[in-house]
């Protein structure tokens, strides 16, 4: 097993472990792509959230948010273009019976010339050190000039495929490069087929097409139908956004690779409403806010990339995605589209009402185009640990060097901010001390009272849910009023007062610091 697969059996077994994240209905075997997230899973995925929702909200006086409900008018989905166009290309090995996206097979295929490009480049930089000069390897290079030819032959032609739907053409290229099962290595390939991503159900016990209703695979359209609700209760002049919460669902083809790609997930969208005309400038400035949101959580840079989207959705003039490095390779986390007027004037269309905005300052009346944000919270949360989870040698209970496993996250997205842990569980005096400590600080922060097992065990149960403080009642405390606070990442400890505490913890831990 490589060492990133390895990596990653190891994060899905200590979300399993330390109650992050459990299959749903796992005592039915689990529903696949399907996950139930547990106490400490539950408090990052709202604090996530609530770092997203104060980015976008209490920072910008021209953010507003919104609650609409996943049942929408089936018309809706007309008007977007998912009941037409919300596609992917399927395809199933005959012998292994396994089911695949044709696309993300070529995409695969294109990865692996790009990793060897990437090979390529980082021998050389190897071989000429401090004066290699990488823009002229790549111009000169012939096995490197080889590969690029490949490549972008082969992305020409898938582009052209995708852009046409030609479902035929995908398959005469995954049969061209001899793509073969990933698993099993088979060739023994099925026809590409479309296959549409929502899920649909009745409304009420009628059935037919006029009663059927479709689980929202975006959160955005709830967004564009209350553009106009939004804007004369708020009185928003454009340029303004709208910002959104909640649960999506597609019926992914392939859904592996755990909270990666489910068939139930929660988006965090926002759609910025503005002057046509005035898109690029917008879609640059959410580019970069965008990524700043992610470097201030103290993501390393490397981890993060831009990636423009070599195939633009139905609805987008420009496109680009923020890729993080997980442990199966750099993949989406958000998309930042510039999704032009397709959704108010297809909307307008359809239901007949206008959506225009009057522009006091032009003095006409236009449809708003729009740019979005859009990122997963389960993809977020799934990159956050993928990156916090460490380890790293501590000594142990015996005071011998050992591995401790340590969660790295941001303070401020923490589940639980500090643990109080009285020396001895069977000293009255230290338990209701701590108790008493316990129950003051509950005020301010979520806190976890722990009196089991020895201590050195229970500060690594804390550093393995990320706990940032550890705060230790000890004989000294009954004497002097003071307590020792330990830090998850140094593991250094400290003698305080027990009043300071508070305010320690509250520095670290407190999420306006992001934003500052
Ligand atoms: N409104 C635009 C939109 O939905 P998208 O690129 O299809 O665009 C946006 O989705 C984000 O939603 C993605 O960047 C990803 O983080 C998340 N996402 C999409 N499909 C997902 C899935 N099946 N499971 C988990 N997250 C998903």
């Amino acid at each position: 097993m490589s060492q990133q697969a390895d990596q990653f059996k190891k994060l899905v077994s200590h979300c399993k472990e330390y109650g992050f994240i459990y299959p749903s209905s796992e005592i039915y075997d689990g529903l696949s792509a399907v996950y139930d997230y547990g106490p400490y899973g539950a408090e990052l995925k709202n604090n996530i959230k609530t770092y997203w929702w104060k980015a976008m909200v209490q920072m910008h006086e021209n953010i507003v948010g919104l609650d609409a409900a996943i049942f929408m008018h089936p018309l809706t989905w007309k008007a977007s273009g998912h009941v037409d166009a919300f596609n992917d290309p399927l395809i199933d090995n005959k012998d292994s019976k396994k089911r695949y996206r044709a696309d993300q097979l070529i995409e695969g295929y294109l990865d692996k010339i790009e990793e060897k490009i990437l090979k390529e480049v980082e021998k050389a930089r190897k071989r000429f050190g401090d004066s290699f000069d990488e823009a002229m390897f790549r111009q000169t290079n012939p096995r490197v000039l080889d590969y690029q030819k490949q490549y972008d032959e082969v992305l020409e032609r898938f582009t052209r495929a995708t852009a046409a739907n030609d479902m035929g053409e995908l398959k005469a290229i995954i049969d061209h490069l001899e793509i073969a099962d990933p698993d099993t290595g088979s060739r023994n390939w099925t026809e590409v087929r479309q296959f549409n991503l929502m899920f649909s159900t009745q409304l009420g016990n009628i059935a037919g097409e006029e009663s059927k209703l479709y689980l929202r695979p975006e959160t955005a359209q709830g967004i564009f139908v209350n553009f106009l609700n939004v804007q004369k209760t708020t009185r928003q002049k454009i340029p303004f956004g709208i910002a959104q919460i909640g649960k999506a669902f597609r019926n992914e083809i392939v859904a592996r690779q755990f909270i990666f790609r489910m068939r139930e997930f929660e988006q965090m969208e926002m759609q910025f409403f503005l002057r046509p005309g005035e898109e690029m400038k917008w879609y640059l400035y959410w580019k970069e806010a965008r990524m700043k949101w992610h470097l201030a959580l103290g993501t390393p840079p490397e981890k993060l990339r831009f990636k423009d989207h070599d195939n633009l959705a139905h609805y987008a003039n420009a496109a680009v995605d923020i890729q993080f490095e997980f442990p199966f390779g750099f993949k989406e986390l958000e998309g930042i589209h510039s999704r032009t007027d397709f959704d108010l004037g297809n909307h307008q269309k359809l239901s007949g009402k206008k959506m225009q905005y009057f522009d006091p300052e032009l003095n006409e009346s236009y449809v708003p185009y729009v740019v979005e944000t859009s990122i997963g919270c389960d993809r977020m949360f799934l990159a956050l640990m993928s990156h916090a989870l460490q380890e790293d040698a501590a000594p142990d209970a015996q005071g011998e060097e050992a591995i401790r496993t340590v969660l790295r996250l941001h303070p401020a997205l923490a589940p639980v901010k500090c643990a109080i842990l009285p020396l001895l569980k069977n000293k009255e005096e230290l338990t209701d001390k701590a108790r008493q400590v316990f129950n003051e600080l509950k005020h301010a922060f979520l806190c976890q009272y722990d009196e089991k097992d020895a201590i050195g065990r229970r500060y690594r149960r804390q550093d393995a849910i990320g706990t940032p403080y550890c705060i230790t009642i000890d004989f000294d405390t009954l004497k002097d009023g003071t307590v020792t606070i330990r830090e998850r990442d140094t593991m250094q400890q400290e003698r305080v007062r027990i009043h300071e505490v508070e305010s320690i913890v509250r520095q670290k831990t407190d999420m306006a610091q992001l934003f500052r």
